[in-house]
């Protein structure tokens, strides 16, 4: 689909809208760039250069960031990393957010190594549920652990995300939806994007969200769930069982017509794609004494000039500088 962009200021009010009209009220928050995991898809075996400390947002920077986006129609916030759960200390953070802004949604993605530890305290803090990044069932107890304690301190509902790279875990995809079926938790098979940061991806790498769903649907009969949580499609089991398979289709199938996302790194930058060429530097304003409002208005303007959508599909795409786990997912 082709969106029209509208001409003209800047908005001073209202909601955060770009000149395709989408409105952003979903905000994605990196909490770190460092990981206790190397998914191939994500970070380099050896690691990344990490982010020197003081150029990291501190738990006082996000929460007023929170505090703006929330007067600016912004619902939700998504912690993310790196590794969420690797910062020091995450559940003042959560609190914190929590005590600023009573009605705004709070959520995480996490790879669940430290939730058997960390789920109680987030949930005390205040988180809502969780997003457990998981691409194969055949390892990590830890991880498995990790969903069961997050179940235990009520982080649901729970989802799992599954990046779906061919040649590595297709042959996985009945196994996870099976899975689903018997925890509950809703599975969802996400496309391999070209944001590794090693620059492997291949085109003949992505496993299309159909092809997936046929396969699902051969062993598990499906049906379209009522409610679409974007940018996941949802389905049902047919049979009734319990749990729900939902697929992101970002390369075959691309949502950005519908985007609502926004994004912050670890070292406050805001990104109105996942795959923008341009960030707009909150960090700098923060400390230097710039109003919420001045804040409000760089954001707005980052907003307005989000463009149309990622070119993964056309011949003159270009990757971003930074790789996933320096954007959050
Ligand atoms: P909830 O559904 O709210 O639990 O969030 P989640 O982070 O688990 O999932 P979300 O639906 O936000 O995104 C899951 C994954 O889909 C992300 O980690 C990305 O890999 C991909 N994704 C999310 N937003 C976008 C987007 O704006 N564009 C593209 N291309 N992919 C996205
Ligand atoms: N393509 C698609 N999804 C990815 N993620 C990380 N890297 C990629 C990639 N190259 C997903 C992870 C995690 C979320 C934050 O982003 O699986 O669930
Ligand atoms: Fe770590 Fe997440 Fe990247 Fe995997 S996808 S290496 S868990 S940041």
């Amino acid at each position: 689909m082709t969106l029209q962009a509208t001409d003209g200021p800047i908005p001073t009010t209202g909601p955060l809208v770009d000149t395709f009209g989408r409105i952003a009220d979903d905000l994605r928050v990196s909490v770190t760039d460092k990981c206790n995991f190397r998914c191939t898809y994500c970070m380099p075996a050896e690691g990344l250069p990490w982010l020197p400390r003081e150029e990291i947002l501190r738990f006082e920077e996000i929460t007023r960031l929170a505090t703006v986006f929330a007067t600016l129609g912004v619902k939700e916030i998504k912690l993310t990393g790196g590794e969420p759960t690797v910062r020091r200390e995450l559940p003042s953070l959560v609190a914190m957010l929590r005590d600023a802004q009573p009605n705004l949604a709070v959520s995480m993605t996490t790879n669940g190594y430290l939730l058997d530890r960390l789920a109680q305290p987030l949930a005390a803090a205040g988180l809502d549920r969780v997003t457990i990044s998981c691409d194969s069932l055949m390892r990590h107890h830890q991880v498995l652990a990790g969903m069961r304690a997050a179940e235990a301190a009520g982080l649901t509902p729970i989802k799992l995300n599954c990046v779906v790279i061919a040649g590595t875990n297709e042959d996985e995809v009945v196994d996870f939806a099976r899975f689903a079926r018997d925890s509950g938790y809703e599975v969802r098979f996400i496309e391999y994007m070209p944001l590794d940061a090693e620059q492997h991806w291949e085109r003949a790498k992505v496993v299309p969200s159909r092809d997936i769903l046929a396969q699902i649907d051969a062993v598990f009969p499906l049906t379209k769930a009522g409610h679409e949580t974007e940018p996941a499609t949802s389905y049902r089991f047919a049979d009734g069982a319990p749990g729900a398979i939902g697929v992101i289709a970002s390369v075959t199938e691309p949502f950005c017509d519908t985007c609502n996302r926004l994004r912050i790194t670890a070292d406050g930058q805001l990104r109105a794609c996942l795959f923008a060429m341009h960030e707009a530097d909150l960090r700098a304003p923060l400390r230097s004494g710039a109003s919420d409002d001045d804040i409000a208005q760089i954001i707005r303007t980052a907003v307005w000039a989000k463009w149309e959508g990622h070119k993964i599909n056309h011949p003159d795409f270009e990757r971003p500088a930074r790789s996933m786990s320096m954007i959050g997912g």
